[in-house]
């Protein structure tokens, strides 16, 4: 048996092992090479390119081409260390058991493994040859993605535990005129803010101490225009992301050369980890992508690797729901969600979601003061508990789906009582509190188990529940964990990697569990978690307007199947079309009393749940244009294109366009131009007309790239979605 299952193995990959020092190292996917060549005399390792694919299989070996000072190729050291006599910032850094700070890397061997025909991973081993200190270079790569996944290993045997304070996932060097960074970056309910800068001489660094709600401030992702500013479908644009729930840093670094350095990982802030001997190391994977078509493409083949490769069932279907937290928030009993229950079958979404306030019976959880942690129904709200809302939910036609914050804790609760060794907190300074709550110390074993146990107790007792809201209110505050004792500055690191613990355990006993990754809005969007959700809550602001802003931010790296947006009662001066359509453009809720609708608006919402079911192939799995940018005016539209380019939906948004401004036409991507496509514009309101001079007119795909068609009107806050299909 174990000898069949090795021969199986060996027919599936194919191994390449090199044992004798090659000279080069080529990590590349259908449009990018990255490539190192080891200098044979040093041991050294060194980049020499990274840059769209050279076709010619054997001309990589003239590289490095523009030799201009004789060092060049040995400029930029793979894995840089501290103590050498490059004088930017290291990739790793080590305090030996002898308090030498130095560390020098040289080639081992490197293994490259082809797992698919898409997917290849490359490994390079390296060594100091003074202290018994090793690293592994990995990198992964989607060929017709275009995607590069990249990550390293540490590992010693000195006697002692090693002090690591730098830990790269990834360096990278640029050899460019100019760099421009784009960032993603704001606060809560004002997520993903883009904002440009050239980068000159010195670090720019965008990071996070906050732990828990990492994301709150700064997105773990950004774009860099290599010669010119990132733009949509033109230019070199690398676009990157750390798959990490925690602290992050990525560090742009000009040098005195004018090369630029890119070094991506875990923030070692507070946290120079105390490696044990002969335990290895991981670093998260830095994901990304080179594009020589702009953010655009970019951002379709980060959208497409996702769906395929890293998202919780990324091939599988979403369901659309109705979640009661602005329509009751934490007010409600059991008619109530009843009640709630009947407007979203009569909606025609496919769940009930039953948000916070549903716990805690000693210290009730009546606002936001007290009873996270005591996950037992209140008896005095819900007196049939759980089972008998599934059973209400299912009885009306529509799947059960519940909230819930399992690493948090209020103090006002019992589990703070009889564990207050469970959570982060200062043993002798005075506690600060972030929404009345603290972080638990998911370092510890115990923690993880009863964090698990949360999930694991609901679902056993109701096996039919079809979806979980998984909430992190708070960042870490107080810091310190009473677990670890003197070694707390593995904190921040083990915290998180005590949360995928948890992932991972709750993934493996409920693979088909979809579950809503949520921060207090966008606090958690990363690609790490991801592999656990089905998809996360990109804001708490759901203002239409605002949300056309937001969405547009994360787009740039996930795709709409991944994003929640949901139809609220927020900015009372959009109509309910308004803030729907601006909704179908990524998975659809609703979250608003449906009751007190209008009966145009209750008919406008049913029509326009039915029809983002028929067209949820194109929306959630096709290719994203991005046509125009919010940021550029008054106006903004994209479009999906399903894989065929039979079917496309457009959206086009009037935001607060002037008077009289002048409408321009709207260039349609990503079509056929050779086929016939037919232009109907949807969800329009009861007796609404369609106000569109191409509607239900026939155009080749060719036309309606070059010409465009007019979708914008110079009124404020107007919609339109439009079907598109080939004839
Ligand atoms: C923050 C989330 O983002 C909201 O959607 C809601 O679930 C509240 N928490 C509940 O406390």
């Amino acid at each position: 048996m174990k000898r069949i299952s090795i021969l199986l193995i060996m027919t599936l990959c194919h191994f390449t092992i090199y044992m004798n020092a090659q000279t080069f190292i080529r990590v590349s996917t259908d449009r990018t090479d990255l490539i190192y060549k080891v200098n044979g005399k040093t041991g050294r390792i060194y980049q020499i390119y990274l840059g769209e694919k050279l076709l010619d299989d054997s001309e990589y070996k003239n590289l490095p081409a523009n030799i201009y000072n004789k060092a060049v190729s040995d400029r930029h050291e793979a894995y840089l260390c501290s103590g050498t006599e490059d004088y930017f910032e290291p990739a790793l850094a080590v305090e030996h058991n002898d308090g030498n700070l130095t560390t020098y890397l040289k080639y081992v061997s490197h293994v490259v493994v082809k797992k698919d025909d898409n997917v290849t991973q490359t490994s390079i081993n390296l060594k100091d040859d003074v202290y018994p200190v090793e690293v592994k270079l990995i990198f992964e790569t989607f060929a017709k993605e275009n995607i590069i996944k990249s990550r390293s290993e540490i590992f010693h045997s000195e006697k002692k535990a090693v002090k690591i304070s730098r830990y790269a996932s990834s360096l990278l060097y640029f050899s460019d005129a100019k760099y421009f960074l784009t960032e993603f970056s704001g606060d809560w309910a004002k997520e993903t803010n883009i904002s440009s800068q050239e980068l000159f001489y010195g670090k720019k660094v965008i990071d996070t101490k906050l732990g828990s709600r990492a994301a709150m401030f700064a997105s773990p992702f950004f774009q860099l225009g290599l010669g010119a500013p990132v733009k949509e479908t033109e230019g070199q644009v690398l676009a990157g992301t750390l798959a990490w729930t925690g602290n992050f840093r990525f560090t742009f670094e000009v040098d005195n050369l004018g090369d630029l350095r890119l070094i991506s990982g875990i923030n070692p802030y507070a946290s120079s980890y105390e490696l044990d001997p002969k335990t290895v190391f991981q670093t998260p994977e830095f994901i990304f992508t080179l594009s020589s078509k702009g953010a655009g493409q970019a951002s379709r083949d980060f959208h497409s690797w996702a769906r395929n490769y890293q998202l919780k069932d990324g091939k599988g279907e979403r369901l659309t729901l109705l979640n009661n937290w602005e329509a009751t928030y934490f007010d409600f009993d059991e008619e109530k969600l009843t009640n709630l229950m009947k407007d979203a079958k009569d909606l025609g979404v496919d769940m009930f979601l039953l948000d916070d306030g549903w716990f805690g019976n000693k210290y009730p959880r009546i606002n936001d003061r007290a009873g996270l942690g005591d996950w037992e129904t209140t008896k005095n709200k819900l007196p049939d508990g759980i089972p008998y809302l599934v059973k209400t939910a299912k009885e009306t036609g529509v799947k059960f789906g519940i909230w819930i914050e399992p690493e948090m804790i209020n103090p006002e609760s019992e589990l703070f009582k009889n564990h207050p060794d469970w959570v982060i907190m200062q043993p002798n300074r005075e506690t600060y509190f972030f929404r009345n709550q603290l972080v638990l110390d998911m370092s510890n074993p115990d923690v993880q188990d009863f964090v698990f146990g949360i999930v694991d107790k609901i679902m056993k007792e109701n096996p039919e529940i079809a979806f979980f809201k998984w909430d992190c209110n708070s960042p870490i505050t107080n810091i310190y964990s009473p677990y670890l004792k003197n070694r707390q500055n593995n904190l921040y690191i083990n915290h998180v990697r005590g949360i995928y613990n948890v992932f991972k355990k709750v993934k493996d006993k409920y693979p088909d569990l979809p579950m809503m990754l949520c921060s207090g809005g966008g606090g958690r969007c990363d690609y790490e978690a991801l592999k656990y959700f089905t998809e996360f809550w990109p804001s708490d602001n759901t203002d239409p307007v605002e949300r056309l802003y937001i969405q547009w931010g994360f787009s740039q790296f996930f795709s709409s199947k991944s994003m929640c947006a949901h139809v609220t009662s927020w900015n009372s001066n959009t109509s309910i079309k308004f803030r729907t359509d601006v909704a179908m453009m990524c998975k659809l809720g609703f979250d608003i009393r449906f009751n007190e609708m209008n009966n145009d608006e209750k008919e406008y919402c049913r029509q326009a749940v039915a029809s983002y079911k028929r067209l949820k192939t194109s929306i959630l799995d096709g290719d994203l244009f991005r046509l125009v940018s919010p940021y550029d005016g008054n106006h903004t539209a994209i479009m999906y294109v399903d894989e065929s380019k039979n079917k496309a939906v457009l959206y086009a948004f009037d935001i607060n366009p002037r008077y009289s401004e002048k409408v321009f036409p709207v260039k349609l991507q990503g079509l056929d131009p050779t086929r016939k496509y037919r232009i109907t514009e949807i969800n329009l309101m009861p007796k609404q007309k369609s106000s569109l001079n191409v509607n239900d007119k026939v155009f080749t795909g060719d036309y309606l790239i070059k010409a465009g068609i007019d979708v914008f009107s110079s009124s404020k806050l107007q919609s339109k979605v439009i079907e598109i299909t080939a004839e």
